[in-house]
């Protein structure tokens, strides 16, 4: 090829059918796409977070609940009730069923969480106290843990009595901490 200042300008055949990436203009274009999708997913993340996240999520702490009759609570035999929990869960309140351990000593009352704070499951009455089915771990009538690998006694929630009425504030506790810390 000749040019200008009659320079020959050899132009090889693949010079002109080797495709050019990233040119100045196409390098530009990319970085805007990559800082366009990074910004859209960080606000896509954070619209999430605090719109539908909460309708997922709940909080550990009830308002009191009713857990029976006083009279139908046996003395000296842990009782295994079903609450029904209703829980603050973002937009609204949700009804969740709960299980709990009462265990009466006259006018004395006593309730135990049935999540076993090791990693949750529920625990079962057995000849010396409670026992959980998963891992062994074993806690005596008073809720001391006496085996295995849960990282704490049982778990007592609140309770009250209102006329008749037992009442019980349920809670979450955290699993595998030495604590009984709630779970907000
Ligand atoms: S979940 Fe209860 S001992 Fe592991």
């Amino acid at each position: 090829m000749k040019l200008a200042g009659g320079t020959q300008y050899p132009i090889r055949r693949d010079d002109l059918e080797r495709p050019r990436f990233f040119e100045r203009r196409d390098l530009l274009i990319y970085m805007i796409g990559t800082i366009a999708s990074s910004i859209a997913s960080v606000l896509g993340i954070t619209i999430v977070r605090y719109t539908i996240g909460p309708a997922f999520s709940s909080s550990g702490v009830s308002g009191w609940t009713n857990a029976g009759l006083l009279e139908d609570i046996p003395e000296h035999k842990p009782l295994k009730r079903s609450l029904v929990v209703s829980q603050e869960a973002g937009w609204g309140r949700v009804n969740l069923q709960k299980l709990v351990w009462i265990i009466r000593s006259g006018n004395d009352f006593t309730v135990f969480s049935a999540v076993c704070p090791h990693l949750g499951c529920t625990i079962n009455e057995a000849a010396e106290g409670f026992i959980c089915p998963c891992h062994g771990s074993a806690w005596d009538a008073q809720g001391k843990k006496i085996g295995g690998p849960a990282p704490r006694n049982l778990d007592v929630l609140e309770h009250r009595r209102n006329g008749d009425i037992l009442e019980v504030r349920y809670q979450s506790f955290k699993q595998g901490v030495a604590g009984q810390e709630v779970v907000n």
